[in-house]
């Protein structure tokens, strides 16, 4: 299984620089780790023009500019204004047009109207992210150490949202690019990640119990916790992740057309919207070809199939007779090594409803809303795909989105219980 290296300050090494830990040497750490976090903002952004950066080609996506503020505002808003009392906010109207969901923070623009805001320019955005890192570097400098401990967990919070934000803004840009008929690369050396692809491999899990969810050092999101015990087991976990080729064949066998494989909601979904293949493939002469950061290339059927949703990765499964492995059978067999292209390369759909841990309370405040309260009618996803920044994912990581979803990098493995 791999996993991604991070460059996140490990909070016990910076423990061990002196005596205290908002000596020098965390001041540093936390500035130079907010300076790399933003910077790879900048970096996925900087191929695209000021007019890529205002579509919006759904409610669900948002424009690259608007991303860009959006995590700015969050460190002004949970940051700068609350710890950095000689703070001048950059421009008040930004609170009303950046914030996204945090009904605790006040009144905020419609989310599928993103794509209207022309203005503030992208050139005004750049200046209003400068001057909110100005203030941050000032801040780590300067914090009383009182302030400091308590600032710290918000920032790292805010570091962790950006990079979910920066996998966002290459899903969304895909889109848009998708809905635009000259069909652009965003990245013409663009590639898949290398990957594992040992077919027919399964993992074994006896029934036993097993401790899952974040424990230990490091930072997690609250809905990794609180770790807990579940009954896992006897089922198999395939190694592998579903390959193009697999889908294809699927298709060949008339998938799409098979009512007794899918759900009543998902036969619905795939009846509405006319799918016949995943998300971003397009049959041309007879071949399939798919759409990518890179443009159009032919679909590689040693590759993992993505851009699928829930739906048609349970029909998948119950083509092959199989099912999708809970979000608690991945963990454990992740925990143990056994599963290839893990991380990195797509999401992985569980057949796990999105629901609290036992015994999960949110945070109190306006960060309670990050993730509680989206605890109903989304389907986990684990590992993490080739979008997804290095350092953010670990293996009690939850993410979850609505089961016609398609836009993200997903993709599937399967489980089957044993004779
Ligand atoms: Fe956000």
């Amino acid at each position: 299984m791999r996993q991604c290296e991070g460059f996140w300050p490990d909070p016990h090494r910076l423990n061990t620089y002196g005596p205290d830990r908002h000596g020098g040497d965390a001041r540093r750490a936390w500035t130079e780790t907010y300076r790399i976090v933003r910077a790879e903002t900048e970096r996925r952004a900087a191929a695209l023009s000021p007019e890529d950066q205002v579509v919006q080609s759904m409610p669900d996506a948002s424009p690259i500019k608007w991303h860009r503020a959006h995590t700015t505002w969050f460190f002004e808003q949970f940051v700068l204004a609350p710890h950095a009392p000689s703070y001048r906010v950059y421009d008040p109207g930004f609170a009303f047009l950046f914030n996204s969901y945090y009904i605790n923070a006040g009144p905020r623009h419609s989310r599928p109207k993103r794509g209207l805001v022309t203005r503030p320019d992208v050139a005004e955005i750049a200046r209003y992210r400068a001057h909110v890192d100005e203030a941050i570097a000032r801040l780590l400098a300067d914090a009383v150490p009182e302030v400091f401990d308590h600032l710290v967990p918000v920032l790292e919070i805010g570091l962790h949202h950006e990079q979910q934000h920066q996998e966002l803004m290459l899903t969304d840009i895909l889109h848009a690019f998708s809905d635009n008929p000259a069909l652009p690369a965003y990245d013409p050396d663009w590639r898949w990640p290398p990957c594992a692809m040992h077919h027919n491999d399964w993992c074994e899990l006896p029934e036993g119990i097993h401790t899952v969810g974040h424990r230990g050092p490091g930072f997690c999101f609250d809905n990794e916790t609180p770790a807990h015990r579940v009954l896992v087991g006897p089922v198999r976990i395939a190694r592998n992740l579903v390959t193009n080729g697999e889908w294809l064949a699927f298709m060949r066998d008339g998938g799409y057309a098979r009512p007794e494989l899918w759900l009543s909601d998902g036969w619905s979904t795939a009846e509405a919207r006319a799918w016949s293949a995943p998300g971003n493939w397009h049959e041309i002469d007879g071949n399939w070809y798919g759409f990518t950061l890179r443009g159009l290339s032919p679909i590689n059927e040693a590759l993992p199939v993505s851009h699928i949703s829930y739906y048609e990765a349970d029909a998948f499964a119950r083509w092959t007779a199989k099912h999708l492995p809970s979000e608690f059978e991945w963990e454990v067999a992740a925990r143990a090594g056994d599963l290839d292209d893990g991380f990195g390369v797509v999401w992985q759909w569980t057949r796990s409803a999105y629901c609290p841990y036992p015994a999960y309370r949110p945070v109190a405040g306006a960060l309670g809303e990050y993730n509680g309260k989206f605890m109903v009618n989304q389907m986990v996803l684990r590992g993490s795909s080739v979008a997804t920044p290095p350092g953010h994912a670990r293996v009690s990581y939850r993410n979850f989105f609505y089961p016609a979803a398609r836009w993200q990098f997903t993709g599937l493995r399967l489980a089957e219980f044993p004779d």
